[in-house]
């Protein structure tokens, strides 16, 4: 027996992406119906980056769930950059014209994106099994998942694939409609959060000779700390101990004289990548989030693009609702990956820039000091940097 539900669009995938996109299209009167291969509580275990562009933070206000970041997000108007022992400031705020960042943790935005969907009475479907999707090349697509040993199906104008990387949306194209341009990076990072103050009121991106290290955080007294490691090591080699005797190693002397240490809540290794797929539409499956892209975390820009698709996501469902027009639709793919693009670029650059890579001599080491010593003290470096980690206008280039 199979159950048939109908819906306008069928999103897959409840992550930042999903959630968002299911807000967005509530406040536009669009109906969709959220399918998660997961339990909720599993979805808000993951542990990722924390850094809110304004454009993320005005869409999060838009979607109505920006509330909580405002009152508890930290907003930064600079950070650090540490080389050679020493700790150099970027005026994010100066160098912008007034712009900055939010530090408000990814596991927050989805709690709050969760409730409001919650409270609103949404339709989500949590712990679907077998999640497939159907006849996306046509007007008439469908997505069948199994719930409680019982088969159902969901016809619908269009599936979003926000899936993430491992879903199963983008797995389902035909190899031969697809380009994936990837690059893996020979290292990882080791991630730490604990309740300690943060060794500092700003973000601290450190390259030293024994790898990379960055000091983030969620509030005034719970840290996010990162150190780069070989892809070899396993999480359980790394007692905290090790870890904060390390980090102490790749800090200035000041601010390893004032680390707090204490125990680890939560400790992990993840893997650094650079991922594009073209397009990111296929007939009426739309991918957005990491379901079409991965960038590595150096700038904190993965949830920042996700946003981002699914802006032009939302607005593209709307206008062919409301006002019959097939234009956003039609563009989307383009839109997003100008800007998928120029993040990529970004994220791969502020990588390369920071990280110790293996068979790398000490003139790269060298090259690397000389690169952030010019970025620091010319005022044009310096503005790039800040553009960049701030966001790029939406109409960049237009
Ligand atoms: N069926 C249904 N749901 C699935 C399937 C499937 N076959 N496969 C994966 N999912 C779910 C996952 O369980 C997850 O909850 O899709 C969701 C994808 O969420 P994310 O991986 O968080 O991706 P996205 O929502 O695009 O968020 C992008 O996450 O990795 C960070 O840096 C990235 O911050 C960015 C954000
Ligand atoms: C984080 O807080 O997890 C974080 C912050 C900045 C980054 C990456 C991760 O660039």
């Amino acid at each position: 027996m199979t159950t048939t539900h109908r819906t306008q669009v069928c999103i897959v995938g409840a992550g930042p992406s999903g959630l968002l996109l299911g807000q967005l299209l509530h406040k536009a009167g669009v109906e969709a119906i959220i399918v998660e291969r997961q339990s909720p509580e599993y979805v808000l275990g993951r542990i990722r980056a924390g850094v809110l562009e304004q454009v993320t933070m005005d869409l999060l206000d838009e979607a109505g769930v920006g509330q909580r970041m405002h009152a508890e997000g930290l907003v930064h108007t600079g950070f650090d950059m540490l080389f050679k022992g020493q700790r150099h400031r970027i005026d994010l705020k100066g160098l912008t014209g007034g712009k900055q960042v939010m530090v408000y943790g990814q596991t927050e935005v989805t709690r709050d994106l969760m409730n409001a969907r919650q409270a609103a009475g949404l339709p989500t479907v949590y712990e679907a099994e077998d999640v497939a999707i159907h006849n996306f090349d046509s007007a008439q697509p469908s997505v069948t998942y199994v719930k409680d040993g019982q088969t159902h199906t969901i016809s619908c104008d269009f599936i979003a694939g926000c899936d993430g990387f491992h879903g199963v949306c983008r797995a389902s194209v035909p190899k031969g409609a697809i380009t994936e341009f990837e690059k893996v990076y020979p290292f990882g990072w080791l991630g730490v959060l604990s309740d300690t103050p943060p060794v500092h009121h700003e973000l601290i991106y450190a390259n030293s000779p024994r790898g990379f290290a960055l000091c983030s955080q969620r509030s005034h007294t719970r840290s996010r700390y990162y150190l780069q490691v070989p892809l070899t090591d396993k999480v359980e080699q790394w007692s905290d101990d090790a870890f904060w005797a390390e980090l102490r190693l790749r800090l200035d002397r000041e601010a390893a004289a004032s680390l707090v240490t204490g125990a680890s809540i939560e400790k992990s290794i993840a893997p650094l990548r650079s991922f594009v797929t073209e397009p990111m539409r296929f007939g009426s499956l739309f991918l957005a989030g990491d379901a079409a892209h991965i960038v590595p975390p150096t700038g904190a820009k993965g949830l920042n693009l996700a946003a981002t698709d699914v802006k032009y996501l939302a607005s593209a469902f709307t206008e062919f609702y409301k006002e019959r027009s097939r234009a956003g639709v039609d563009h989307y793919s383009d839109r997003c990956l100008r800007r998928v693009w120029r993040a990529s670029r970004f994220s791969w650059w502020f990588t390369s820039l920071m990280h110790r890579f293996p068979g790398n001599g000490e003139i790269d080491q060298k090259l690397q000091e000389a690169e952030l010593d010019y970025l620091i003290h010319s005022e044009s470096g310096s503005r790039s940097v800040a553009e960049n980690y701030v966001g790029l206008p939406l109409n960049f280039g237009e």
